[in-house]
């Protein structure tokens, strides 16, 4: 099990952090064979598990459900738990209230949350409870009807700045690392650069201090257009699909269950039976 501080050595070491997403107990097992550093419970979890169209329809309730499953699956890995749409956004006392149950109910080591301004004193009060925060800037989809889509964020200089600002903002208020969504490759390398705190992108390019994905995107299981940024690594819903189809036509056609799935009386006791 990873701390904190791993992270910042990491990072000084130059050797790259490895974070993936995972949903439920299968998805934890596998990413913790797999030896990720870390996983993350995304509120991504209501678009590629809930099959909502965005992530403001997560709740608490969600976050918390998934998140233990994924500590039953991953007992020994580092997980972050999003903190999903407006449960860090009123009262500092409500954000804290969320934050210890998504870190007490579920065993999560870290919490995340998106953007910089209104929400920093929200990163201060949590760090300072001793809940570890990290930030999420760049795209933030939580807040992408304001951001009008789903688009690559600190394009020009004067919004490359914002952001280069608000990491510093996020970096100060005690977050231990940050998330850069869909941010050219050049901001991502100077962020990077600029803070002792390590970055993990997505869709950031290869200079962050590590990456990450969705599971889901990663293995091609269920979803449906995928941004640039993503990259394939197996194609489950070929394979699962396959499998899931020879069993229909396994049953249709009596093939399944055969003698060696079936349980058989010996014949003595059969003979008993009916005499
Ligand atoms: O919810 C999520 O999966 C995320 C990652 C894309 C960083 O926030
Ligand atoms: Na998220």
């Amino acid at each position: 099990m990873k701390s904190t501080k791993d992270f910042w050595e990491l990072k000084n070491q130059s050797k790259k952090i490895v974070m993936v997403t995972a949903y439920d107990y299968p998805s934890a097992k596998q990413v913790e064979q797999a030896q990720a550093d870390v996983i993350l419970v995304g509120d991504s979890l209501g678009n590629v598990v809930l099959g909502y169209d965005s992530t403001i329809y997560v709740t608490m309730e969600d976050m918390l459900h998934h998140a233990k499953a994924v500590r039953r699956g991953a007992p020994n890995t580092f997980i972050v738990v999003d903190m999903p749409f407006m449960s860090y956004h009123l009262s500092v006392r409500d954000t804290l209230l969320n934050g210890a149950r998504l870190i007490q109910e579920t065993g999560a080591d870290a919490v995340k949350v998106e953007g910089a301004d209104e929400v920093l004193p929200h990163i201060k009060a949590l760090v300072k409870a001793g809940i570890p925060v990290v930030s999420h800037l760049g795209l933030t989809p939580q807040s992408v009807a304001v951001l009008g889509g789903f688009k690559v964020q600190g394009k020009d200089a004067e919004s490359a700045k914002k952001i280069l600002e608000d990491v510093k903002r996020c970096q100060e208020a005690g977050a231990f690392a940050i998330v850069l969504e869909c941010i050219p490759q050049q901001l991502a390398q100077e962020i990077s650069t600029s803070l002792s705190i390590p970055t993990i992108g997505i869709g950031a390019g290869v200079h962050t201090d590590g990456q990450v994905l969705v599971y889901h995107d990663i293995l091609t299981y269920g979803v449906n257009r995928v941004p640039k940024f993503v990259k394939s690594y197996a194609n489950s819903d070929e394979l699962m699909t396959k499998g899931l189809r020879t069993y229909v036509s396994e049953v249709r056609n009596k093939l399944f269950p055969g003698d060696q799935h079936s349980y058989t009386l010996k014949e003595e006791e059969l003979k008993t039976l009916y005499g």
